[in-house]
């Protein structure tokens, strides 16, 4: 079951959509088509508060809250503390490759533990209530076929969408999307499916990689350097911010002169000179 052709929505993807990036380039978001974003995963742990969480620090319309994690009650406490935020939808990352995440059982690794996945999307349900939780992940861990076998348990609850990135998470970011796998997931779904991949309705790189080429992109730019300035403590990693977007612009013909330069900049004066 295909997801409501109406809904498009910026991917999460951390470091780079985070609450800064979406504040500063809400024209561009608006302007691409977006009609929501989720954010980049928040740990729901025991004794973590999502209400702390840089991210969730003022109020976003059309803004999902994505979690990560294993354990249920964590969670539960999570989705409640965000609903008297005044948020209204969730999602799990039950996609996340790295080993580091997957081999502990969270991200990717909830398709290892099928209970903890199902306990994870069952209370997901209960708190967020019907149509208001989702699951965004990818067709398996090692092989494409993993998440079709777990179709059953998805299908089960009212989930608002199942959003998949048709690559295994050994796969990671790179290489051909496996279609003809997302096609029998597609096929087995009954809860309604959003395709994070070519010609999907969630969005992430090539959004990011398109701004390059805008008109205002030396004032957007601009305003994210004062933005992450004043929010963070210190040029170190105000740096390592600018640089993780920017380096998205390399393959652009004026970026590919200035993003060798920008790579190197030390301080933020060597950062806005390489970049002009
Ligand atoms: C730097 C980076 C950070 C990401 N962070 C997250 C994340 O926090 N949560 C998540 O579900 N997916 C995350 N992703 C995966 C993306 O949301 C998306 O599934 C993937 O990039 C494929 O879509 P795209 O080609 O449109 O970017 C991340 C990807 C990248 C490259």
């Amino acid at each position: 079951m295909a997801a409501s052709s109406s809904i498009k929505l910026l991917a999460p993807l951390r470091g780079v959509t985070i609450r800064c990036f979406r504040h500063v380039f809400a024209g561009p978001i608006r302007e691409y088509g977006f009609t929501g974003a989720i954010t980049p995963f928040i740990p729901a742990m025991p004794g973590v508060d999502p209400a702390k969480d840089r991210e969730l620090r003022e109020f976003e319309p059309n803004l999902t809250v994505q979690f990560i994690g294993k354990d249920p009650a964590a969670l539960a406490t999570c989705l409640k503390r965000i609903k008297e935020l005044g948020y209204r939808t969730a999602d799990l990352n039950a996609g996340c490759p790295f080993p580091m995440v997957r081999n502990k059982g969270r991200g990717s690794g909830l398709l290892k533990t099928p209970a903890v996945l199902e306990a994870m999307i069952a209370t997901g349900c209960e708190v967020m209530g019907p149509g208001n939780f989702s699951v965004k992940t990818r067709l398996g861990v090692e092989r494409p076929g993993e998440l079709l076998e777990l179709m059953p348990i998805f299908n089960r609850y009212p989930l608002r969408f199942l959003t998949v990135h048709p690559r295994t998470a050994k796969a990671m970011y790179a290489g051909e999307c496996d279609m003809a796998a997302y096609a029998q997931v597609a096929a087995a779904a009954e809860v309604p499916l959003i395709l994070n991949g070519p010609g999907g309705q969630m969005i992430g790189r090539p959004f990011i990689r398109s701004l390059a080429a805008r008109a205002d992109i030396q004032e957007l730019l601009g305003a994210y350097i004062a933005a992450s300035e004043a929010e963070l403590f210190g040029e170190r990693p105000v740096l390592g911010r600018l640089k993780e977007l920017v380096s998205y612009w390399q393959d652009n013909p004026c970026w590919a002169k200035r993003w060798p330069l920008a790579k190197l900049a030390r301080t933020l004066a060597e950062f806005r000179l390489a970049c002009r």
